[in-house]
């Protein structure tokens, strides 16, 4: 009787480590997936995103957004390049991304070239890590090996992306730090990741209730951003503004110093300095480029982790903008 019941419970036990793993453990993504299959990979992305960029410096900022909104809904799957099908709506649509999220065209001209180059070897997934990784370098930030082995989906979650774990611009600090630890990252790595904010820019109708209701924000920063996006709702509401107003073409750390001016341009900017608990994390950002950068970068790889289709999953798409 106890040898049987010793006998079950080794059974169970084994059955567990079974399934977690074949389906919970952290699938390996390694920065040489492509050596053999695909060698000449690196350089065939970077200079499609360098002319990209020379030619429109704020792409590389949409290159990067691009990844965070991938692989905030259902995981880095590529799966917000999908258009609408008969069968789903894409992502593209959804609040966070409507008439805002760019870089298609780009992802495109990358995804063609690869496609001549090694013919159904290289997913849409992990050409939008890369060309996330090449943007930061050509902005003058940090360099990284980036993770690849992920395939991509084959439908898109327009719900998901449309139900707040992409957080809004509104968002309070502690919904930021719910909303990153809900994917498996630590509010450091939400502190540093923000940092993305020192390039790019932000529409009026995301930062128009901070500029005229908001009392912890520099005056003079709010008068400047009026000029730009007029009080009333609908009026004049893509119009842009940069996100760091000191050097928004450059990757550096001055987005964290513009914070503790209180010239922070999104809500969800200025809560980080705020006087709550991470108000100490933007202060070391803003001391040191090599705080941030070593931070950043890790945050990046551990954004690049978070659940993304390896082995028989998915598949690799030879059209990023539909499944196969
Ligand atoms: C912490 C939570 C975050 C919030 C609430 C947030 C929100 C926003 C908003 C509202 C915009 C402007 C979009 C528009 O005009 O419609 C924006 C732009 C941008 N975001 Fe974030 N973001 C967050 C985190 C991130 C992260 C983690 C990254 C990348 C690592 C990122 C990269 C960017 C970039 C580069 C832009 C400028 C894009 C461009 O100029 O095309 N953001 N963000
Ligand atoms: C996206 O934006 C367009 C143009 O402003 C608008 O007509 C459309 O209704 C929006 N789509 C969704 C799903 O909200
Ligand atoms: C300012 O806040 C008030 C009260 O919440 C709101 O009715 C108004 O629309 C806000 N103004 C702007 C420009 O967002």
């Amino acid at each position: 009787m106890e040898y049987n019941k010793q006998r079950i419970v080794l059974v169970v036990v084994y059955l567990m480590m079974l399934m977690w793993s074949c389906c919970y453990s952290q699938a390996q993504l390694r920065s040489d997936f492509y050596s053999e299959s695909c060698p000449s990979l690196f350089p065939a992305v970077r200079q499609v995103v360098q002319r990209a960029v020379a030619k429109e410096p704020r792409m590389a900022a949409s290159l990067l957004r691009l990844f965070f909104h991938d692989c905030f809904v259902n995981g880095c799957d590529g799966s917000i390049l999908l258009d609408d099908t008969s069968s789903f709506v894409g992502e593209k649509t959804a609040g966070p991304n409507n008439n805002s999220v760019r870089g298609f065209e780009v992802i495109d001209r990358i995804k063609s070239r690869v496609e001549r180059l090694c013919p159904g070897v290289v997913s849409c997934a992990d050409i939008v890590a890369i060309t996330a990784r090449d943007s930061v370098l050509l902005l003058g930030g940090p360099k990284w090996s980036v993770k690849l082995g992920r395939r991509d989906s084959t439908k898109a979650n327009f719900k998901a992306a449309n139900s707040g774990v992409i957080p809004p611009p509104s968002s309070t600090l502690k919904n930021l730090i719910n909303r990153f630890r809900a994917q498996g990252l630590s509010t450091r790595d939400m502190v540093a990741l923000s940092g993305a904010h020192t390039i790019g820019q932000a529409r009026c109708v995301t930062f128009r209730n901070r500029i005229y209701n908001q009392s912890n924000i520099d005056l003079s920063f709010a008068l400047s951003r009026r000029r730009i996006c007029p009080a009333a709702s609908g009026s004049g509401d893509n119009n842009a503004a940069v996100l760091d107003p000191r050097s928004p073409g450059r990757f550096d750390l001055s987005y964290y110093k513009q914070l503790i001016k209180q010239r922070g341009l999104l809500t969800s900017d200025q809560v980080l300095f705020n006087g709550g608990s991470t108000d100490s994390l933007v202060v070391a950002y803003s001391r040191s480029l090599y705080a941030f950068y070593s931070d950043f970068v890790r945050a990046m790889i551990r954004m690049g982790d978070i659940r993304p289709l390896t082995g028989s999953n998915g598949q690799i798409r030879h059209n990023c903008r539909r499944p196969n």
